[in-house]
């Protein structure tokens, strides 16, 4: 089993970031280890570590000290020691992982698809993040996109279920859907998505950014922030994935009554405290969790599961064409990966991979 290690931060300075050697770890029976493999990072990570404390992220993977946190990544990883019928070593599983070298899981309901880690610190915790797939049976799994999958699957789960709420939801009576934080992958993957809406599908990103938005080709029109102020007035639901309060502000003046819905999705701008003008009964707070819960008692596990195979079978050729993965190995290349992605240096374009 390799040397153990984990990446922790400071709970109230992300920038503070060391490794720290850390035991190997030991299976107990009814547990497994896995080898925490390959994992990508975006500002939706920066989000788990801003909301850690709200949202309970930090209580996935309890950090050695309390004032210090380890953020989670999605990822793949291998079972490397296993005390669990059903849980092999050598297999290879998609889920949420500890910036660290393994996780100790306590495997239960184990079927052909893979398992949830039903340890106790986790089981009051939203259960998608406790789901670890075998590579072996997901539907949307192939080894020559796992670098996509890395990246954009946790993204483009919340991008379909988003843009599946606004169907859901006939649009909340809004002509016009527009999508701050723009060029973010989880933007322009629902923006995608709705392209054959019959909607008019807005981008609002930083003028930086304005080029590459636009160059993505899934929205019918791009805006800087500063332009706000020249959106058309038509009813219009803002898909917040930036989280500034600047912006929602702006767009408040801008559209007036013409702002039919505000849903909070992400907060890539990094204001912790804003959660949007709640108490306006436009404003909804969007969690991917909630509507899944929704479509699998509507459609079942299974139709839930195949419904998203398919949009990621459309969706991964277009993201294969948008994206320059870029690869780097090893805990320290992790470090400074959080670093410029925390520092917002990581240009849309790029998206970081880090073999471990
Ligand atoms: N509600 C949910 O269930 C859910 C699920 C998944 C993701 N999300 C959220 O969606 C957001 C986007 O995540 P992502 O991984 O898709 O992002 P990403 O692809 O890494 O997006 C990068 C973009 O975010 C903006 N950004 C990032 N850091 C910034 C900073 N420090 N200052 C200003 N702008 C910054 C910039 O966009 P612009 O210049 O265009 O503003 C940048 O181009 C995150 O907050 C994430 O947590 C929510």
């Amino acid at each position: 089993m390799s040397q153990n290690w984990v990446l922790t931060v400071g709970k109230k300075d992300l920038a503070d970031a060391a490794i720290e050697a850390a035991a190997s770890l030991e299976p107990a029976p009814g547990q497994a280890v896995v080898s925490v493999d390959r994992v990508g990072l975006t500002a939706n990570n920066v989000t788990y570590g801003l909301l850690g404390k709200a949202f309970r992220y930090w209580d996935f993977f309890p950090a050695p000290s309390p004032d210090r946190g380890i953020v989670p990544v999605w990822g793949f990883g291998d079972v490397v020691a296993s005390t669990t019928e059903g849980v092999a070593v050598g297999q290879r599983l998609y889920g949420y992982y500890p910036m660290a070298g393994q996780l100790l899981v306590t495997p239960g309901r184990v079927d052909g698809s893979g398992f949830r880690d039903i340890a106790e610190h986790r089981s009051a915790l939203p259960s998608p993040y406790n789901a670890y797939a075998l590579t072996t049976s997901d539907p949307s799994y192939s080894l020559e996109d796992e670098d996509l999958h890395v990246l954009y699957r946790p993204l483009f789960f919340t991008s379909f279920m988003l843009g599946d709420q606004l169907v859901d939801q006939d649009f909340w009576g809004a002509e016009s859907l527009a999508f701050s934080s723009a060029s973010s992958k989880t933007s322009y993957g629902a923006a995608f998505l709705l392209r054959a809406s019959g909607r008019h599908v807005v981008g609002l990103t930083s003028s930086g950014n304005v080029e590459f938005t636009r160059s993505l080709g899934v929205y019918d029109d791009v805006y800087e922030y500063g332009d706000l102020d020249a959106l058309p007035k038509v009813p219009t639901a803002h898909l917040d994935v930036a989280g500034s309060s600047d912006v929602r502000a702006a767009l408040r003046a801008s559209l007036g009554d013409a702002l039919v819905r505000e849903s909070i999705v992400g907060v890539a701008h990094q204001e912790k405290a804003s959660v949007g003008t709640l108490g306006d009964p436009r404003t909804v707070v969007f969690f991917a969790p909630d509507q899944m819960r929704k479509r699998t008692a509507d459609w079942g596990r299974a139709g839930l599961d195949q419904r998203f195979a398919e949009a990621w079978r459309s969706f991964a050729p277009f993201a294969r064409d948008q994206v320059e993965v870029v690869v780097s190995s090893g805990p320290e290349a992790l470090r400074e990966v959080w670093l410029e992605v925390l520092a917002n240096k990581t240009p849309p374009r790029v998206g970081n991979v880090i073999q471990l």
